[in-house]
């Protein structure tokens, strides 16, 4: 591992980027815990895709190429585990995700699409967006580079949900679904940023810039989509309220 001259970039008081030790088994113990997420995240994120492709006949094969995009993903960041000699804690992962997958996977059964997009398109991309940005300039060399194809792809997956929400946004049952799909499931995000808080740290993501790229990501894509910004502001004051 010879990344780590690179990131003592600093002043000798102040440093700019904390110097990271990649070997160091506080590094590895943390990484085991936010490898694994995100390795599950984007397992869940192909297997939703695949669901929205039975949903939305019509865009399947588009869905279907997203969810392939999801599952390149995941190797990649399976690869970069292994590069560390790392062991993702896949336990740890997939309850961490519990609570999101049950909720799409209800409203999967309903046929509740809205939900499923609010869920995958905006909530996970949004996370994976800010999660993803925050940690490519504190990444070893081999994660970085990974992780920056990787994010680019995100936006794409993002823009997916904006646009099929906004070409049905005059529909006010699609407002009214997104309102409720966001007030169930902002609080469930906002719990699992509190999981990770101390792990990211430890990898130097500042757990308050990861939270404030996923409401600027997140409150783009609503407006997008159609909402005013005070609307967008009640929608994110949503998701504190209930997690307060
Ligand atoms: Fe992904
Ligand atoms: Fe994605």
């Amino acid at each position: 591992m010879a990344q780590l001259q690179e990131m003592a970039v600093a002043s000798a008081d102040q440093p700019l980027v904390p110097t990271l030790d990649y070997t160091s088994p506080a590094y590895k113990d943390a990484y085991s815990r936010i490898n694994a997420i995100v390795i599950e995240g984007e397992l869940e994120a192909n297997r939703n895709y695949l669901t929205l492709a039975e949903l939305l006949p019509d865009d399947a094969a588009e869905l279907k190429k997203l969810a392939k995009m999801e599952f390149r993903h995941m190797k990649g960041f399976e690869a970069c585990g292994k590069n560390l000699d790392v062991t993702p804690d896949k336990e740890f992962a997939v309850k961490f995700f519990e609570k999101l997958r049950v909720n799409f996977e209800t409203a999967a059964e309903a046929k509740d699409v809205v939900t499923c997009l609010v869920i995958q398109a905006l909530l996970i991309e949004c996370f994976a967006i800010a999660a993803y940005n925050i940690y490519i300039p504190v990444a070893d060399d081999f994660a970085r580079k990974i992780t920056e194809g990787v994010v680019k792809d995100e936006y794409l997956h993002r823009n997916y949900g904006e646009v099929w929400l906004k070409a049905r946004f005059d529909d006010p049952q699609v407002k009214a679904d997104m309102e409720r799909a966001n007030a169930a499931n902002l609080p469930i995000v906002w719990e699992m940023f509190g999981q990770v808080n101390q792990d990211a740290d430890t990898l130097a993501m500042e757990p308050d810039a990861i939270v404030e790229d996923f409401m600027i990501a997140y409150g783009e894509a609503l407006g997008e989509i159609g909402f005013s910004s005070r609307e967008v502001m009640k929608l994110a004051a949503q998701g504190l309220r209930a997690a307060a």
